[in-house]
């Protein structure tokens, strides 16, 4: 059954970045009413941008979701409660291009304003896409990202996301 949100008035919201991105990660969602796919992500941030309360997110090549982030000029991400993390972990391995992932994950899609978002998140952040940066080697200070990272060359691109609505159950 459809999940009854209710709008988040930012600066009231409380959030630690390094539990609720980097522990319990998060799902990004894109996509549109003909097609969506939503994937894991554990590295990001959500701070302040070009005036803006904003999410960046860090999407590989190789990631299926991107292709719906390039094509779409909006996406959501979503956070969940503990008992969800074995799906995420699933959502985290597995592409979108081979299964039908987010039935097996035993999740569903809704439409915010025609963006889309998984219905068993607790928290959803809509964000308006402001920018897509590849991240190049050229850029890399620290000598260890590239060989720790990008061995196989399937680089991140940085998208940041104008936060539109937070809206919680
Ligand atoms: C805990 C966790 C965190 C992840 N974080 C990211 C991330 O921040 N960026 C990224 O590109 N991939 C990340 N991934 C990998 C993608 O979620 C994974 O490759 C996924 O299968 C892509 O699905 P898709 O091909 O349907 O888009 C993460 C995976 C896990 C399990």
């Amino acid at each position: 059954m459809k999940h009854a949100f209710q709008p988040v008035d930012i600066d009231f919201a409380e959030f630690n970045p390094f539990l609720k991105i980097g522990k319990d990660w998060f799902l990004i969602t894109a996509g549109d009413e003909e097609k969506v796919n939503t994937m894991t992500a554990g590295w990001g941030s959500a701070g302040v941008m070009w005036g803006k309360n904003c999410a960046f997110i860090v999407v590989r090549e190789s990631r299926y979701t991107k292709e719906f982030l390039d094509k779409c000029d909006t996406f959501s991400i979503g956070f969940f409660e503990k008992n969800q993390h074995s799906a995420l972990k699933y959502l985290g391995q597995v592409s979108g291009r081979d299964e039908d992932k987010i039935a097996n994950a035993r999740m569903s899609v809704e439409f915010y304003n025609g963006t889309p978002y998984i219905d068993e998140s607790y928290i959803v952040c809509i964000c308006k896409k402001l920018s897509a940066t590849k991240l190049t080697p050229d850029q890399f200070i620290d000598g260890d990202i590239e060989k720790n990272w990008y061995a196989n060359g399937d680089f991140h691109t940085m998208y940041i996301g104008e936060i539109t609505c937070l809206m919680a159950r």
